[in-house]
């Protein structure tokens, strides 16, 4: 359909959690025009559902024995060989001062009783350092403070809108995006820079820590206007979310700072899960604890099982500490003091997204991205827990600034010049058959027929879909996103990090590299 509506900016930041939001405060405070659209209400993203918290390693933590250079290491260590380490030394070296610019913002992380920052641990890390608010509510604190602070800042927000296909000049500079508002009506928004922070892939799964804006629209969007992607195949599976019979959609997530404070997994019997497995034991990185969990309930007494036990009953003032869990157990009937907590793995994190250096900077000029939607190599192929909201912070504040630097050495195109895309429908396949798949044939344990035959599965559901509706843009970007996981995942042949290969199971060095995906003419992977 023709935009019957536009509007103009500098910067069009797509999704407004911890990345997009970040930028955009930044963009805004160095002059720019800025415009944030997003799909649902503004603090409705990914980021409000983050647990843990933050792991950054503050001046005060040196006392502690902590530093930098350990938190860099054990975010390589966690991303088994495949991180970008300049990247990774470079953005948890903006840790610091990224999360004293949101306590400026006005961000209140919990204190110990010796007035420091309290901080707790989680899986990989092989120190306390994770700053943590609300005891398990941290992405929450995150999200209203920089929705407060947009607020008081004036900054423009286009909420219930979401965004379909970049507008590209000639010479294939980036120059806005086509939206649609929330009655469907079809608008443009001309801009010189595009952000994309529009959050994760967790909806690709029957079962996801993820709420249901996370469709990857911001990835299709990258991988439709030419920008290359990488390591999609990681798929992060948190080892515990709380398990319910036959759980579909978002389930509630148990964070792993459970287990940084005691909490053991067990099996139906009570025998340990993790014992024997990894030095770090229940702490061990994340995709080394959800594929044990993942190998016992296969071979649990009985047959196949679905879940297992985390032992909470020795974490002391559990309710006061983790307050969000204690009240998921709580509706159902489970007290953690007494009752071990049955948890299960779920879709959780995309390690890899669209390729950015450690500024945001895409392989298209005027597109950007930030925050889940990109992969600037500090995850690797399994992401140290808590690094994500630490990322979301450093480059958000560092897109801006590239993309004033880019605007002022006259590098991006006239918004004028953007032509508007000429698809008005696009492929996608039917949103339960292709989370049925992916979950069959795509999760933790895959192998080459089934990855082929989840292809196949793909292929044959897939319908021509009008994009004049929220949902059809968002089947339309799963599908695509679908396709291009399965095409990574099938060329790796090794197990390493999230990407577990029944068929290979061994990690291979000749593998040690990151797979780039672009999308044919055709639109195929
Ligand atoms: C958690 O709290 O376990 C999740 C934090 C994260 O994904 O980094």
């Amino acid at each position: 359909k023709t935009p019957v509506w536009e509007a103009r900016a500098d910067l069009v930041v797509i999704g407004s959690g911890v990345a997009g939001l970040t930028a955009a405060l930044r963009a805004q405070a160095l002059g720019l025009h800025v415009l944030v659209v997003t799909k649902a209400a503004v603090a409705d993203g990914n980021t409000r559902w983050a647990q843990g918290g933050v792991a950054v390693v503050l001046a005060d933590q040196h006392d502690l024995g902590d530093s930098v250079a350990k938190h860099a290491e054990d975010t390589l260590t966690a991303g088994a060989g495949l991180c970008d380490e300049p990247a990774v030394r470079s953005i948890i070296d903006g840790g610091p001062a990224a999360v004293a610019r949101l306590r400026a913002d006005g961000a209140k992380f919990d204190v110990a009783a010796s007035g420091l920052l309290a901080l707790g641990r989680e899986g990989g890390h092989s120190a306390f350092r994770v700053i943590h608010a609300g005891g398990d509510a941290t992405g929450a604190e995150v999200e209203r403070a920089l929705v407060a602070q947009a607020g008081r800042a004036g900054v423009p927000v286009l909420e219930h809108h979401i965004a379909v296909d970049a507008l590209l000049t000639p010479g294939g500079r980036v120059a806005g995006v086509t939206v649609l508002d929330r009655h469907g009506v079809p608008g443009a928004v001309r801009a010189s820079a595009v952000l994309v922070a529009s959050g994760g892939i967790g909806q690709l799964y029957q079962a996801t820590s993820n709420p249901e804006i996370a469709t990857g629209d911001g990835l299709a969007l990258a991988l439709r206007a030419g920008a290359a992607v990488a390591d999609i195949e990681f798929v992060q599976f948190h080892p515990t979310v709380l398990y319910t019979p036959g759980a579909r959609g978002r389930c509630p997530l148990v964070t792993e700072a459970v287990r940084g404070e005691g909490a053991t997994l067990v099996d139906g019997a009570g025998l340990p899960v993790m014992r024997g497995v990894h030095p770090l034991g229940d702490l061990a990185p994340r995709d080394v604890v959800s594929a044990a969990i993942t190998r016992r309930m296969a071979t649990a007494p009985g047959g196949v099982d679905d879940h297992v036990f985390l032992d909470a009953t020795g974490v002391e003032g559990f309710a006061q500490r983790f307050p969000t869990v204690f009240a998921a157990c709580a509706a159902l009937g489970l007290d953690p003091a007494v009752d071990p907590i049955p948890v299960t793995p779920a879709a959780h994190f995309s390690c890899g997204g669209v390729v950015t250096t450690v500024d945001g900077r895409s392989s298209v000029a005027g597109l950007y991205a930030a925050g889940e939607v990109a992969r600037t190599g500090l995850h690797g192929a399994n992401r140290l827990a808590s690094n994500s909201l630490l990322e979301g912070l450093v480059v958000g504040q560092r897109v801006a600034e590239a993309v004033a630097a880019d605007l002022a050495a006259g590098l991006l195109a006239d918004p004028a010049r953007g032509r508007l895309p000429s698809r008005t429908t696009a492929p996608a396949a039917e949103r339960d058959s292709l989370q049925r798949v992916m979950s069959r044939y795509a999760a933790i344990g895959r192998d080459a027929d089934g990855l082929a035959a989840a292809g196949s599965v793909l292929d044959l559901s897939l319908s021509d879909t009008p994009l004049w509706t929220h949902a059809g843009v968002e089947d339309a970007a799963l599908t695509v996103v679908a396709q291009a996981l399965l095409a990574a995942a099938v060329r790796r042949t090794e197990s390493r990090g999230c990407h577990v290969r029944t068929d290979f199971p061994a990690r291979d060095d000749g593998w040690r590299r990151s797979q780039l995906i672009r999308l044919s003419p055709s639109g195929q992977p």
